[in-house]
């Protein structure tokens, strides 16, 4: 259906969510007609009370495992538990998500004839075997595991997105998002920037599973949206996927004492035994984002965290 607003409408799915928020406020700063669509199981609504006033903003209760009918320009496909303990909390119900959902969203994008990105994870790399993890790694992926229903399911709509450009001609982009952290992340998503803030905030013991060595790489949320926008509006023919993410590394360790020291909290450092299938190393190669997307990452962990610790010690006052 033509539209007579020369605004571009954007759907973003798991809008509601710690990115999707994120995205959403960007979105409308660009001049967008958002609508988010958010089924709440890991979203909030504080995370886009902010946006509820604003002419351009809607918010849709849906669940993208079934079928959407609106009409819009472009869609951000985000819907999707991130974490472990929310994605294996329903795993049947995650891979549908990703699978069904990924369904229906491309379905919808080839009605509406919008372009279409998929927010895919550097989880598809599984426990890699190389390092840094370029694009071209077709990753290590155990098929069978808890985390399965999560990188397989990923790894499916990926597989999808290119199947519907292969069948019918669809404009694509597909991301593939490496550890992000800042403001509105869960703050029990056992993830381990917001678990260190949220132990050292509370004064309890900051837990380090493993020895601390294992390395992560972070990326400040306002680099990741910025990189995700890009992705969505480069006319070239680049479709990805494309690796965002900030490859500077930092043990367990290096991110438990930042933490410590940014929060001056008195918190003790303690360890215990390293999850199942959990990846050693992880690091983008963003060799691609630079080039196709002129992009890559401006903000530095200490900045970033100084800024997540302030949501949280303000989440945590109002206690909700
Ligand atoms: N945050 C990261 O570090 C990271 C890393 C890699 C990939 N990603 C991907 O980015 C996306 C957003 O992640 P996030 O960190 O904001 O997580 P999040 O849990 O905060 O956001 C996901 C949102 O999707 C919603 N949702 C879940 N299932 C849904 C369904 N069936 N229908 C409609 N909405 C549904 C949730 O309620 C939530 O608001 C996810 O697809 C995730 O896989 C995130």
């Amino acid at each position: 259906m033509k539209h007579y607003s020369l605004q571009k409408r954007s759907l973003v799915t798991g809008g509601a969510g710690f990115l999707g928020s994120h995205l959403c406020e960007q979105l409308l700063k660009d001049g967008c007609s958002v609508l988010c669509v958010d089924n709440f199981f890991t979203g909030a609504r504080r995370n886009i009370e902010h946006l509820l006033g604003h002419p351009s903003f809607e918010l849709l209760r849906h669940d993208i495992t079934f079928p959407l009918y609106v009409e819009v320009d472009e869609i951000y496909n985000l819907a999707c538990p991130a974490s472990p303990v929310h994605y294996q909390f329903d795993p049947v119900q995650t891979t549908k998500t990703s699978v069904v959902g990924a369904v229906n969203m491309l379905g919808l994008a080839k009605r509406t004839k919008a372009r279409i990105l998929q927010a895919s994870t550097s989880e598809v790399y599984g426990d890699p075997s190389v390092h840094p993890q370029p694009e071209s790694y077709w990753g290590n992926v155990n098929p069978i595991g808890p985390r399965s229903c999560y990188d397989e399911g990923k790894r499916c709509a990926e597989t999808l997105f290119f199947d519907y450009r292969r069948q019918h001609r669809m404009d694509i982009r597909v991301v593939r998002i490496f550890n992000t952290y800042g403001p509105r992340m869960h703050p029990r998503d056992g993830r381990v920037v917001s678990n260190f803030i949220v132990q050292a905030l509370n004064g309890e013991d900051i837990t380090i599973y493993g020895d601390g060595t294992q390395t992560r790489s972070f990326c400040y949320v306002d680099d990741l949206i910025d990189g995700m926008v890009r992705m969505m509006n480069n006319e070239a023919d680049f479709i990805g996927p494309v690796n965002i993410g900030n490859p500077v590394e930092f043990t367990m360790l290096e991110l438990a004492q930042a933490v410590l020291e940014l929060t001056r909290s008195n918190s003790r450092i303690v360890y215990r035994e390293l999850p199942h299938d959990d990846p050693r190393q992880r690091q983008p190669d963003i060799a691609l984002a630079r080039e196709h997307l002129k992009w890559e990452p401006r903000v530095a962990l200490k900045s970033g965290l100084e800024r997540t610790i302030e949501y949280f010690r303000q989440l945590l006052q109002i206690g909700r």
